[in-house]
């Protein structure tokens, strides 16, 4: 084959490749031209019946339009592919400025209770809280004998438990009666230093006006070598203020007992009713939300953590209690019957997602 021919070549390789319109054609001229079988390769196979004075300058030649043609697929190719991630960009436009459509989905509402556990859970992770998590269905070393609660403690009646039947280990599992075994759980697969809330939902056989069979807590537990009560309590103190959207709200520690913590109190916070408005921070009415204290070093001894070395506190609020306060829902069974006209009333628009820069209600 002369220069000339090789000219040709090159330019009916070089047009070809600026003519594919697309991939898929681009790569049908890389396969014709370069490919095992392709026009160029089949002039490379050539070089080796050649005279060697010839073979030479034969094989810089094709060399060269190797070279070329390979350089102008890729900068096609690079071309086309921009082109196409240009097109899809362009046909998959949308205006996240647009106003959410009127229709089934402004219809939409979050419940007060999910509303509430984003609140919370955003207050916490601005503390540095991380979020834990652990299933509604325990163990009963989880919910109670890790917890300092042996098979004969008394307080295992205070629970109402809800049991499934026993199991082969001669155990029977319960529906968790708080979220306290997230506790044992974080302990036992994390080393301190510990910082986690877990919210979540919990059983007791129990219904009246301020009791469901289901309800939520969240649970937070601090481990480290120091963490003591005063961090408790302004880390409680300063979770009510942000939550009820206050500077300053009336809290009120009292002595109680958990068999978990030692010591254990129970906090209540003040409020004023005015009509049918409840005032945070006012007057002299007050409301238990949350049990807490310093983690009870059986507990510590029960996840294998040297309660010598580690300390730490911890605490349970309910949920369904803060929000009917914070929102005023009277009857706590409205909260889990179901019905549309009362998540209506009190239901949360679904993309207003509570932040503390942007308001948390
Ligand atoms: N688990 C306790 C309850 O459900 C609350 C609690 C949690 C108390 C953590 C102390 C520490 O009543």
């Amino acid at each position: 084959m002369s220069a000339s021919e090789l000219d040709t070549l090159k330019a009916e390789l070089l047009e070809a490749v600026a003519a594919a319109s697309d991939l898929a054609s681009l790569e049908e001229v890389r396969v014709g031209a370069l490919g095992k079988k392709g026009r160029v390769s089949a002039l490379m196979q050539r070089l080796g019946s050649m005279p060697p004075e010839e073979r030479r300058d034969f094989g810089q030649a094709v060399n060269a339009v190797k070279m070329a043609v390979s350089d102008a697929l890729e900068a096609k190719r690079e071309t086309l592919a921009r082109a196409a991630t240009t097109a899809k960009l362009a046909a998959e436009r949308a205006d996240v400025t647009l106003p959410v459509r009127e229709g089934p989905l402004a219809e939409g509402r979050v419940h007060p209770v999910s509303q509430v556990t984003d609140e919370i859970t955003e207050i916490f992770a601005d503390m540095g809280f991380s979020i834990a998590e652990g299933p509604d269905i325990e163990t009963d070393f989880n919910n109670f004998t890790a917890l300092n609660i042996p098979p004969e403690h008394p307080a295992r009646q205070d629970h109402d438990t809800f049991y499934f039947a026993e199991g082969p280990d001669g155990t029977r599992p319960v529906l968790r009666t708080h979220t306290s075994p997230v506790q044992i759980r974080t302990m036992l697969n994390n080393k301190p230093p510990l910082r986690i809330i877990a919210p979540g939902r919990v059983y007791r056989c129990d219904s009246d006006q301020t009791h469901t069979p289901m309800f939520h807590q969240v649970e937070g537990l601090v481990i480290d070598n120091e963490a003591h009560l005063g961090h408790l309590k302004w880390v409680l103190e300063e979770f009510c203020k942000a939550f009820f959207e206050v500077p300053e709200v009336k809290m009120r520690f009292r002595a109680s007992h958990f068999p978990f913590t030692e010591p254990s109190m129970e906090v209540d916070i003040g409020y004023a009713k005015v009509g049918d408005e409840i005032r945070i921070g006012e007057g002299d009415q007050w409301l238990e939300i949350l049990g807490c204290g310093m983690v009870h070093p059986n507990v510590l001894t029960a996840v294998q953590l040297d309660p010598k070395k580690y300390q730490g506190f911890a605490f349970g609020v309910g949920i369904d209690r803060l929000t009917m306060l914070k929102y005023g829902a009277p009857d706590l069974r409205a909260f889990f019957s179901g019905d549309l006209r009362w998540l209506k009333h009190y239901g949360f628009a679904p993309l207003a997602v509570p932040t503390l820069a942007g308001g948390l209600s």
